[in-house]
């Protein structure tokens, strides 16, 4: 059996479809044989500028789901023929890269998806709940007891990793405020927001701000799902008008630099699911995760486009993404 996988064979350079060998799993690792791959961001911007890698060739990849092959001598939540979503610690080694068709995935970043959950639904989630996760758990420091009251704002509920926040933050207790474009407010809503804004309204933060204060609910928390193109400063407003708080970035930006008086910013890592933010990882993809797939509390999201032609597409879908989504993902099944 051979192990195929998508390859930037030098800094900016196409993607390749290679032959690989099948890795073995370590004590805490499994080997799972992808099914469906899904694409981020991340992916066409280390491609784009050269981000991040030390060395190259290199694969890139996140987002996974398929069937446990094999399980490493120390693993016990899974075994051979589980199905499965992972987070694949894309930096770490090529192994670990989600673009192939046979990947080694830590056991505390995996997650069984139930029966009734697609492989190609299952891709979507690793991405979305490590980032969201590690923001409003870590960075926000919301306890993983829930029973939280008062308000969150999400900065792009249709987004991917918004998507994933709007659906923590609701499971946690809070009354969640997000922003989309019109087409998706009744989705967003699915998904647990109770009220949601167009983010194109010149006045979408005095329409946050009014809603809040009519419903006498404290937006506290903020987490910009974007953080681009001013997001985050306006994000800033709606706390001043609170009193301040904290706000939770994906990606630098000045605000996060220059911390306003009253609003403590930080930005998430999803990563750190894998690193220093293991055992909240854990907890979060073995259990919370796992639970919350199986009542239906979290629902795979945002939407779902399939990019046919499996690993020799990979590239094709980066360049769409390249190109912006709308409420959706970007989905290749494998063979
Ligand atoms: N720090 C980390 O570890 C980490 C991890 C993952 C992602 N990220 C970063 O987080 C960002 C989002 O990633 P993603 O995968 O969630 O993106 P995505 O799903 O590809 O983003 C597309 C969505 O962005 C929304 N959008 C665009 N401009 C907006 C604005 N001004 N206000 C509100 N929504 C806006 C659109 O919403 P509508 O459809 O409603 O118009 C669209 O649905 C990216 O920059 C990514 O690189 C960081």
């Amino acid at each position: 059996m051979a192990n195929h996988a998508a390859i930037i064979p030098s800094p900016k350079a196409q993607l390749e479809v290679i032959t690989r060998p099948i890795p073995t799993p370590a004590p805490h690792q499994i080997l799972i044989r992808n099914r469906a791959l899904a694409t981020n961001p991340v992916d066409w911007k280390i491609q784009e500028l050269d981000l991040m890698i030390k060395s190259y060739p290199t694969i890139l990849g996140t987002d996974v789901a398929g069937t446990v092959e094999e399980v490493g001598a120390s693993v016990t939540r899974f075994q051979k023929g589980d199905r499965v979503a992972a987070f694949a610690m894309f930096l770490s080694q090529m192994d670990e890269a989600g673009f192939q068709e046979y990947v080694l995935a830590n056991e505390g970043c995996s997650t069984k998806i139930p029966q009734s959950m697609s492989f190609e639904e299952g891709s979507l989630l690793p991405m979305a709940v490590a980032t969201s996760g590690v923001a409003i758990f870590a960075n926000l420091g919301v306890p993983t007891s829930g029973g939280q009251k008062g308000g969150f704002l999400v900065w792009s509920g249709a987004s991917s990793v918004g998507s994933g926040a709007v659906q923590i933050a609701a499971a946690m207790g809070f009354d969640v405020f997000t922003v989309a474009s019109p087409r998706h407010h009744a989705y967003v809503k699915t998904l647990g927001a109770k009220f949601v804004f167009d983010y194109s309204n010149p006045d979408v933060v005095s329409e946050i701000v009014t809603a809040a204060k009519e419903a006498g609910i404290e937006l506290k928390l903020a987490y910009d799902a974007i953080s681009e193109n001013g997001t985050s400063a306006t994000c800033v407003q709606v706390l001043h008008q609170f009193g301040g708080g904290k706000l939770c970035l994906t990606l630098s930006t000045p605000e996060e630099a220059e911390p306003p008086e009253n609003v403590e910013v930080s930005r998430t890592l999803a990563n750190r699911i894998g690193m220093d933010w293991k055992e909240g990882g854990t907890w979060l993809f073995n259990d919370w995760l796992e639970k919350a797939l199986l009542d239906g509390s979290y629902k795979p999201s945002p939407g779902i486009q399939i990019v046919e032609g499996g690993l020799a597409s990979v590239q094709k879908a980066l360049d769409l993404h390249r190109k912006g989504v709308s409420g959706k993902k970007l989905v290749l099944p494998l063979e």
